[in-house]
C-alpha cells in the first residue's frame, strides 16, 4: 500500500520505517528541514534499538522516502497517518494545533478519495474535529474517511511494540476501510479490535491512565510497607502472580515520567471535566506520582542533616532505560532539587547526557559510573539501565567519599549491599 506519515517524531518514524518494512511504500514528512535531511542520509532522529538498520535498509530499497512537502506525501498515498505532537496545555488539556494544522494541509491537497488517520493520541472526538476541518477546507469535491489507530509502542522497545503489538486497536466509520486496515495489518498476525472512532480514541488514553495507576497504587503500597517494615518486592511478586492483576507495571520507584503517562492521565481528567464527571481516581493518581520525587530528596536531606556543599552523584538521566529522551525524567526534578539544596552534583547515563547537558548546565557530566562515584557522599540511582547492575561495587565503595546509596528504582538486593559496606536505602523496603 501507498502511505504517507505525518510527523518524524518518536510515533511517526517507527511507523513510517515498520510499515516500509512490511513491504508498503512510504513517505514520512516533517517541517523540519534538518531532520529531514538527516533521515534521507538514513541518520536515526532518536535513539531507538534496531531503528538505524531498518531506516537505512528500506532507504536502499527505495519503499522509504522522506519529504518537506505534506502535498507530494498526500498525492503519492491512499492512507495519511497523522503522527504529530499533542502536547499538553496548561490546564492540563491536549494541544491540538499540529493536528489541526496537518488537517488544513491535507484537505488543501485532497484531490482524490483518501484514508486520514489520527495515530498521535488524541482526545475522544478528534476524529470528528479532523473531519470537519478537512470538510470545510477542501478544495475539490472529494470523499474521504478519518479513522483512529492509536499507537501503543514504547520507547525503548519501539520497533519491536510496533512488529509484535499486544493489540491493534481501529477506530472505523464503516466496513469498507476497516477492510483495508484488516489488510495493512495483516502481516503482523496480532489481535486486532475493530470499533468506532470514539470508541479507539478513548481506549488509548484508558490503557495509558489504568497504567499509570497501576505505578501510582503501587508506589502508595511501598510508602506504607516502608512504615509498617515490610517488603514491596515481595508484595508486588505476590500480587503479580494473579493473572487478573499481572506483574507488570508494578514497580515502585520515584513515580511514572515521560512524555505520555504525565501528559494522557492530566488530558483524561480534562476531558472526563469537559463531559461534566469529576475523575477523582486520577486526580490521586497524579498527586502520588506528583509527591514520589520531595518524599525521596526529603529522606536524603534527613540522613545529611544538610545538603549544602555535599557531593551527590546521579547514576541514569533518562526517563526510562533504553532511550535518551528526558522529557518528564524524574533526574530533572531531583537535580533541581538538590542543587536548589546547596548540593553539589555529578552525573552519568549511557545515551542521555548530551540532551541533558542543555537542560542542567550546573551539572558535572561523569564519563562513566565510577567517576559519578568518585568524591560522592550519596550515589543517587534514577534510571534503571542495565549496566548499573554489572557495577563493581567494590570499586564503587571505594571512589566514594562517604558509601550511601539511595536506590530510586529498586536496582540491588539491601542484604548484599549492606554485607558489601553500604549503607543503602530504597524504596518500601526495610
Ligand atoms: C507508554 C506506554 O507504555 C505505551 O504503551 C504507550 O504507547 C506510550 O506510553 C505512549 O502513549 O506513547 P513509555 O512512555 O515509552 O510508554 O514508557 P513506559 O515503559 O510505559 O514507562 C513510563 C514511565 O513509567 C517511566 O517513567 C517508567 O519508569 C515508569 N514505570 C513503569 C514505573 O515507574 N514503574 C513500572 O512498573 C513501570
Amino acid at each position: 500500500m501507498n502511505i504517507c506519515v505525518i510527523g518524524t517524531g518518536y510515533v511517526g518514524l517507527v511507523t513510517g520505517v515498520v510499515f516500509s518494512d512490511l513491504g508498503n511504500e512510504v513517505v514520512c514528512v516533517d517541517s523540519d528541514k534538518a531532520k529531514i535531511a538527516k533521515l534521507k542520509r538514513g541518520i536515526p532522529t532518536i535513539y531507538e534499538p534496531g531503528l538505524k538498520e531498518m531506516l537505512q535498509s528500506n532507504i536502499e530499497d527505495q519503499r522509504l522516502s522522506f519529504t518537506t512537502n505534506l502535498g507530494e506525501g498526500v498525492n503519492k498515498s491512499e492512507i495519511i497517518f497523522i503522527c504529530v505532537g499533542t502536547p499538553q496545555k496548561n490546564n492540563g488539556e491536549t494541544n491540538l494545533s499540529f493536528v489541526e494544522s496537518a488537517a488544513r494541509e491535507i484537505a488543501g491537497n485532497l484531490r482524490e478519495y483518501k484514508i486520514i488517520v489520527n495515530k498521535s493520541t488524541v482526545p475522544v472526538g478528534t476524529g470528528d474535529l479532523v473531519r470537519e476541518i478537512i470538510e470545510k477546507n477542501k478544495k475539490y469535491q472529494v470523499d474521504f474517511d478519518v479513522v483512529s489507530n492509536p499507537e501503543f509502542l514504547r520507547e525503548g522497545s519501539a520497533i519491536k511494540d510496533c512488529l509484535t503489538p499486544d493489540r491493534i486497536v481501529i477506530g472505523v466509520p464503516n466496513k469498507k476501510v476497516a477492510n483495508r486496515f484488516l489488510e495493512l495489518y495483516s502481516p503482523l498476525e496480532r489481535p486486532m479490535l475493530i470499533t468506532d472512532v470514539n470508541s479507539a480514541e478513548i481506549i488509548k488514553y484508558a490503557s495509558n491512565s489504568f497504567l499509570a495507576t497501576k505505578i501510582s497504587f503501587i508506589n502508595a503500597i511501598a510508602d506504607l510497607c516502608e512504615t509498617a517494615g515490610a517488603n514491596i518486592t515481595d508484595v508486588a511478586k505476590g500480587m503479580g502472580y494473579d493473572s487478573r492483576i499481572g506483574r507488570e507495571f508494578l514497580n515502585a520507584g520515584l513515580g511514572y515520567g515521560g512524555s505520555c503517562f504525565p501528559k494522557d492521565v492530566h488530558s483524561l481528567v480534562h476531558t472526563a471535566q469537559k463531559f461534566g464527571i469529576k475523575f477523582s481516581l486520577l486526580e490521586n493518581v497524579i498527586q502520588i506520582n506528583d509527591q514520589r520525587v520531595d518524599s525521596f530528596v526529603g529522606r536524603i536531606e534527613k540522613r545529611f542533616k544538610k545538603l549544602k556543599d555535599k557531593t551527590i552523584g546521579i547514576l541514569g538521566l533518562a526517563f526510562k532505560p533504553d532511550t535518551d529522551d528526558l522529557r518528564e525524567a524524574k533526574s530533572i526534578e531531583v537535580i533541581k532539587k538538590l542543587l536548589a539544596k546547596g548540593a553539589r552534583v555529578k552525573a552519568y547515563d549511557p545515551v542521555a547526557m548530551e540532551s541533558a547537558r542543555k537542560i542542567l548546565p550546573k551539572v558535572e557530566f561523569c564519563k562513566s559510573s565510577y567517576d559519578a562515584a568518585k568524591g560522592a557522599h550519596a550515589l543517587i540511582i534514577i534510571t534503571e539501565w542495565r549496566e548499573f547492575k554489572l557495577l563493581n561495587l567494590e570499586r564503587i565503595k571505594n571512589e566514594m567519599a562517604c558509601p550511601v546509596i539511595f536506590d530510586g528504582r529498586n536496582m540491588y538486593d539491601p542484604e548484599r549491599k549492606r554485607r558489601l559496606g553500604f549503607e543503602y536505602y530504597s524504596i518500601g523496603r526495610k
